[in-house]
């Protein structure tokens, strides 16, 4: 990331970055399909058109913009697509730097997870490549915890004074006692060895999922995060199915349906968060899913 300390504005958690980005810089919002379905709700509560940004084994069709979507933003989670996992390849990312070059468009990258990387080198951040086009987010909310609601933004210059005045005339500033203690962690240098450490251990939880979950149910989009996808078989029960059963087991999982942009005729899936459970709990948790999938 280029990060002049000036370009930099702390908000209360990725939400308030994205709620305050689109009420500056953005009417259309192409948004990833599938994605989270809260960041479109909050999108569109702040003023925002939400269009559908379809993805695939390469991640965002970036390829499609100016053409088939058409937006004056586009949000991405490029390290690590939210629900599915795929990092966005190569051409991807270029085709997004050149839209973006071609057409004045604001890119969002959301790094939410980015610091939780398994098997590869990490992917240099978007921002990096388009300082002028990127908005680089990140948040502590996988590192130290969603409680905390702190998290930052590296703009472009030209909507440093437009996003600091937006704002300040949303909530002030956000709490200076949590931006205190988490700079004193990282100058300390807990933070990193605290990642570090979460690393490893959600590393073994990941390599634990992969060996319990195997064949028809083996998960896709684990080389980085804290969750992963696991496809449901057409001929097996569905969401609502396993999700009922999850629940009777004790076990809270999301399924991918409302993910969608749109209700319809989609592959089904379950998103499995393995970050939450105690230490303790997961392995028990694990098997009580590989039970739950039959
Ligand atoms: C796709 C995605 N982006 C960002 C975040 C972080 O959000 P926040 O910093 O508002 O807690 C999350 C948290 O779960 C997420 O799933």
């Amino acid at each position: 990331v280029l990060a002049d300390p000036e370009a930099v504005v702390v908000t209360s958690g990725y939400v308030q970055a994205l709620a305050l980005l689109v009420r500056t810089a953005a009417d259309t919002v192409a948004m990833e399909d599938p994605g989270l379905p809260f960041h479109r709700e909050v999108v569109r509560r702040n003023g925002g058109r939400v269009v559908a940004l379809p993805t695939d084994g390469l991640g965002a069709r970036t390829d499609l913009l100016g053409r088939r979507v058409r937006a004056d933003a586009v949000v991405v989670t490029p390290a690590h697509q939210y629900p599915a996992g795929v990092t966005l390849h190569p051409a991807r990312r270029q085709a997004l730097t050149a839209w973006a070059r071609r057409t004045g468009g604001l890119v969002v990258e959301d790094d939410y997870d980015g610091e939780f990387r398994y098997d590869r080198q990490p992917v240099g951040a978007l921002q990096g490549t388009a300082p002028d086009h990127v908005v680089y987010v990140g948040t502590a909310a996988k590192t130290v915890g969603p409680a905390l609601r702190l998290g930052w933004m590296v703009l472009p210059p030209r909507l440093v004074g437009p996003v600091a005045e937006a704002k300040l005339h949303s909530d002030y500033h956000t709490g200076v006692i949590e931006q205190l203690a988490l700079a004193e962690l990282i100058a300390s240098h807990g933070y990193d060895r605290h990642v570090r450490a979460a690393r490893l251990r959600y590393r073994r939880r990941r390599d634990l999922l992969v060996s319990r979950l195997t064949g028809r149910h083996a998960p896709s989009g684990v080389a980085a995060g804290l969750h992963a996808l696991v496809r449901l078989p057409p001929d097996g029960p569905d969401e609502a199915g396993i999700l009922a059963r999850a629940a009777g087991a004790g076990l809270a999982v999301d399924a991918l349906g409302p993910h969608w942009h749109t209700p319809g005729d989609h592959p089904q899936g379950l998103i499995v968060g393995y970050g939450t459970p105690g230490e303790g709990a997961y392995p028990a948790a694990l098997e009580a899913l590989v039970r739950v999938l039959g």
